[in-house]
């Protein structure tokens, strides 16, 4: 801890912990010491730690081609692109290196899409959509922006399921709607089926382009590969990042046939995007994730973990319990979610406070029931001590 004090800039608060070894749901200290990740890197490596065919895909890509830049063709790119456009609106993908990279991207392709008479942008109070400026601006969280002011100009939030406040600041001057179909950064607070709806209805009324912000909840983490497939909409545009790489950095943003004709050569890129090494990890990545199996164990999970939280909210210990996949939040009684945080590491469990009073849990996929069931009663003692 004094090494990195005198080394790295104080931007994260890190929990006490070392790790150098990860295998599946587990991570271990160098002192041989296993914790259970109900994290996954916030929901970065869906996929669990070193899944071997993660690694081998990044081992046999390491020997043959690392990068080699956006000057030339790469195979790993072409294929991880195809997988994207076959699983999901049929469009062409744009690569980059992170979530807030692929809001910029979307934002500027939104932007340009809709010409000049149309710069107007509305996304949701409490979002999250990355730390760069356009991401932050889109970040309804005026906390993560205040010391940073100013901000993008005309983009504009309304409250997380307003229907009336959306109904309003959507029109004729508006070129995209940004959303997450489930608010993760903030605690896990799905977004109403009522207000994603009308999201879709309102942009298709005004031409402006509706873009999911699918980062924290693509790629099976609610359940279907994406999770506005549960919920009767289609996106115009698609961001993507976090998992998609299984833990090497990589975003993406998918758009609809001919709205992904939007840029041209010189419009946007970046030198290290959608590497040969990136995309063979993240092809293998996706395969894995894609599975039905996994998706329908996602769900059972899921509702199993929400269950045994729902408990916890029926025995007095926690406020309220959310949860879609296995993407869930509680809101405690009282404001010691950093403290609850704190005694879960101590016994070994990996968890996140989102606020004061908030804890979030989003484990690899690959999790096991009794990882799961360990999470649940050492939370059900730690709450009760
Ligand atoms: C929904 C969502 N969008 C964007 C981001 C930003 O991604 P990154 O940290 O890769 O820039 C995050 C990160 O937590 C996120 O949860």
């Amino acid at each position: 801890m004094a090494r990195e004090q005198a080394a790295l800039m104080a931007n994260y608060s890190r929990q006490p912990v070392l790790f150098v070894r990860g295998d599946g749901a587990s991570l271990y200290t160098a002192e041989g010491r296993r914790y259970v990740d109900c994290m996954a890197g916030i929901s970065m490596i869906n996929v669990g730690h070193c899944h071997p065919d993660v690694v081998e895909a990044i081992c046999t890509q390491a020997a043959r081609l690392i990068n080699v830049s956006n000057l030339y063709y790469t195979e790993p790119m072409l294929e991880l692109a195809e997988w994207i456009r076959d699983h999901s609106m049929g469009g062409r993908v744009f690569f980059c290196n992170s979530g807030a990279e692929a809001n910029e991207a979307a934002l500027k392709l939104a932007r340009k899409h809709g010409g000049p008479g149309r710069p107007e942008v509305v996304a949701l109070e409490h979002g999250f959509h990355g730390r760069t400026y356009g991401a932050l601006t889109l970040t309804g969280q005026p906390d993560k922006q205040i010391a940073f002011m100013p901000m993008v100009p005309d983009i504009h939030h309304v409250g997380r399921n307003d229907l009336e406040a959306l109904e309003e600041a959507v029109g004729p001057r508006t070129c995209a709607i940004f959303l997450e179909i489930v608010q993760g950064e903030v605690g896990v607070h799905p977004i109403s089926v009522e207000m994603l709806q009308l999201a879709r209805a309102l942009a298709d009324r005004h031409g402006a382009l509706l873009v999911i912000d699918e980062i924290q909840t693509g790629l099976s983490r609610t359940g279907p590969l994406f999770a506005y497939q549960d919920v009767g909409i289609e996106p115009d545009v698609m961001c993507l990042a976090k998992s998609l790489g299984g833990g090497v950095p990589i975003g993406a943003v998918t758009a609809r046939p001919g709205i992904d004709a939007t840029f041209v050569p010189g419009d946007h890129g970046s030198t290290f995007a959608g590497s040969p090494l990136a995309c063979a990890a993240g092809l293998a990545s996706c395969q894995v994730l894609a599975d039905p199996g996994l998706q329908a164990s996602v769900r059972v999970k899921g509702a199993a973990l929400l269950e045994g939280l729902e408990r916890l909210v029926d025995d007095g210990l926690v406020r309220e319990a959310r949860g879609r996949g296995l993407m869930c939040g509680i809101d405690l009684p009282d404001p010691r979610a950093a403290e609850v945080t704190a005694a879960m590491l101590e016994s070994g469990y990996l968890i996140n406070n989102t606020s004061a009073q908030t804890l979030r849990f989003l484990p690899p996929l690959v999790i096991d029931d009794e990882d799961l069931s360990g999470l649940v009663s050492t939370l059900r003692r730690v709450l009760s001590a």
